[in-house]
């Protein structure tokens, strides 16, 4: 009884979360699932076959995935834990429909399915149909309760309702109210065909429109009023580190709508990042100085970006002279077991 409460206070002290996690333990919160029926759902609602069998969605091309591949894409890659969750365009492009409800739900069964059969290996953030916001709440309940999942999957604007839209508030409360973890990938915005050039979205469009979520869970209000749960953002928080300190100091004027300017760093700060392409020195060093180490996770974005790619990140990171050997451990697993207490339970850590 005494060692085994001497054992608890001791790894309670521990920084990474317990003994038994050997220091390059590596989880991966940003890789994605593409089941057959998830891409023939997108076939069947109009996205085009190019070439004949390319699929493409909103001016990308969905890459062809296995669960097989996965897996041993983890293992040449040195990734030890993924959770899983459904890249852009998500379920909007069926605007909230009866389908989407199903599909949804079918994808996240299928996740389930395979967190049973990889419980040491896989996680999932639960797929919403939304802007379809009450089956949301139905299915945000569903996931965290019946299936046990890691948290919620978000993006940044869901058929055209951004992150912090009155519309998405039941959502953010739902949250809010049950402190549930939220993972929010990045999607093209509405008028990505006007703007895009041919320069393929993910480019552009996906950093941009992760940096207006952000910007507008401020500017509306909806980030102060619903703060009880944690928010991971992709690829380095897109274009924020670099323009947050000009929407912050805009934001305080009064015709701009007269903010705190200390009140938006802080929130903009308050945020954690993916490491997914944002692995550059420059990218680095702002991010380090912008939210610190301790907000920073590793993400490879399988299989979008291939496996031979996802390791050059990882290796990036940590090769770049940016982050001590300490550091380095942070972001591989000790940051990510903080906010994702089922993660940290399921591996035992
Ligand atoms: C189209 O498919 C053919 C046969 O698989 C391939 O050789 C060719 O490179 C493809 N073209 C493009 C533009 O991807
Ligand atoms: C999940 O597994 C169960 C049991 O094997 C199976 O009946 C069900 O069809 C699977 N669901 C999905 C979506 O793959
Ligand atoms: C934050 O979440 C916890 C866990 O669900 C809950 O007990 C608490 O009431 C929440 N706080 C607020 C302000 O809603």
């Amino acid at each position: 009884m005494y060692l085994h409460r001497y054992a608890q206070l001791f790894s309670s002290l521990l920084p990474l979360g317990g003994a038994a996690i050997p220091p390059s333990y590596t989880i991966d919160i940003h890789s994605h699932i593409i089941p057959d029926f998830y891409r023939e759902a997108m076939i069947n609602s109009g996205y085009e076959l190019r070439n004949e069998s390319v699929l493409w969605a909103d001016g990308t091309p969905i890459p062809e995935w296995t669960i097989q591949e996965h897996l041993s894409s983890m293992d040449a890659n040195g990734i030890d834990y993924s959770v899983l969750s459904i890249s852009a365009p998500g379920v909007a492009f069926l605007h909230g429909n009866p389908i989407a409800v199903d599909l949804s739900r079918r994808v996240n069964e299928y996740m389930h399915n395979l967190t049973l059969l990889h419980p040491k290996r896989l996680g999932a953030f639960c797929l919403l149909p939304l802007p379809n916001v009450e089956a949301s709440l139905v299915e945000i309940d569903y996931c965290i309760d019946k299936l046990n999942f890691a948290g919620v999957g978000l993006f940044t604007n869901h058929d055209g309702h951004y992150l912090g839209d009155a519309h998405l508030d039941p959502i953010l409360e739902r949250l809010h109210e049950r402190n549930i973890p939220v993972f929010v990938h990045p999607t093209v915005p509405k008028c990505w065909h006007t703007v895009s050039h041919g320069i393929v979205p993910p480019m552009l469009e996906f950093p941009f429109d992760t940096t207006r979520a952000i910007v507008n869970l401020f500017f509306s209000g909806a980030r102060k009023r619903f703060s009880n749960f944690t928010m991971v953002f992709c690829h380095g928080g897109g274009v924020l580190p670099y323009l947050a300190d000009r929407v912050a100091t805009l934001s305080a004027i009064p015709r701009f709508g007269g903010f705190d300017r200390k009140e938006a760093e802080t929130q903009f700060r308050s945020y954690h990042f993916d490491l997914a392409s944002a692995t550059s020195v420059s990218q680095l060093a702002a991010l380090k100085e912008f939210v610190g180490v301790d907000k920073l996770l590793v993400g490879t974005d399988f299989p979008f970006v291939p496996g031979p790619r996802g390791k050059a990140f990882i290796q990036g990171f940590q090769e770049d002279g940016v982050f001590t050997d300490q550091e380095v451990r942070r972001i591989k697993h000790g940051n990510v077991l903080g906010i994702l207490p089922r993660v940290k339970a399921k591996i035992g850590a």
